[in-house]
């Protein structure tokens, strides 16, 4: 049985791609850093599929719990089939009210997080001669910029350039991608003002926000044989964007 490891497993994006990868036999390693309550519900509703679930609360920018995270998971299962790194926070301001601690809380997550995991769990997979890793990126790493968010989308724009960088070290063993994705009905945007949600959904091809499914699906086929050639993608799943 295929394992796929998905940080920020629990909720949101991550949940919605651990019930794909569920619905498809696999093992599944969720990590989270908080939320218990959440992680466990999220275990409780796929408990009922074939592959085993662990939960694991660790920051995924934290060295030592990247290191003990493998070393666990080596014990537990055979391989290492996917990596997911899905982790991945906001904290949106104005310029005024941006803080140089906010801006590294987030690169911490979004950057060096997928860093370590990849170079960790990456060096792992390769030495065992396959697997893949996807990176969950954003649209605001190409051509949408908020200034409310520039520190998030920064992030995003490194981790485009992670990808591409893992996809050479890695190669030709590991292919390497990240899906860059438009807006997504996710708790990350629970706050948003309706005005603001409106302005952005008519901007959007498809007249509305993505459900979690639809983008954890194409996650999904990046990991399936039939990906088999993309790698060292950028792939956008945003709607269509009105021009
Ligand atoms: N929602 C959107 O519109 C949108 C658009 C484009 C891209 N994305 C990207 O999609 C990914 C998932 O977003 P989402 O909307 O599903 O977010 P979410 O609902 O807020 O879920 C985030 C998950 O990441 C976990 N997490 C946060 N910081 C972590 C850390 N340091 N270490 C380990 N786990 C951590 C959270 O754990 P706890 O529950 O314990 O806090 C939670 O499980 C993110 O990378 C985000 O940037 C989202």
């Amino acid at each position: 049985m295929k394992t796929v490891i998905i940080t920020g497993g629990t909720k949101g994006l991550g949940k919605a791609i651990a019930k794909v990868f569920a619905l498809h036999n696999y093992n599944l390693v969720l990590t989270y850093l908080h939320d218990e309550k959440s992680a466990l519900q999220t275990k409780k509703e796929l408990e009922h599929f074939n592959g085993e679930i662990v939960l694991v609360k660790s920051d995924v920018s934290d060295e030592q719990k990247v290191i003990k995270l493998l070393d666990n998971i080596k014990c537990q299962f055979e391989s290492i089939d996917v990596l997911i790194n899905n982790a991945g926070i906001a904290i949106d301001t104005t310029l005024e009210d941006k803080t140089v601690d906010n801006f590294k809380t987030i690169l911490n997550t979004n950057l060096i997080g997928p860093f370590l995991t990849s170079k960790y769990i990456g060096q792992f997979m390769f030495k065992q001669g396959f697997g893949k890793i996807i990176n969950i990126s954003s649209t605001n790493s190409i051509d949408t910029y908020y200034q409310e968010s520039l520190d998030y989308d920064a992030s995003k724009a490194g981790l485009n350039s992670l990808t591409l960088n893992f996809a050479n070290i890695y190669a030709p063993i590991i292919n390497v991608n990240a899906v860059a994705c438009g807006w997504i009905n996710t708790e990350m945007n629970k706050n948003m003002a309706h005005e603001f949600k409106d302005k952005e959904i008519s901007k959007i091809l498809l007249n509305r926000f993505a459900e979690p499914s639809e983008i954890a699906n194409v996650v999904y086929f990046l990991a399936t044989d039939e990906a088999s050639y993309i790698n060292g993608s950028i792939i956008r799943v945003d709607g269509g964007v009105r021009r």
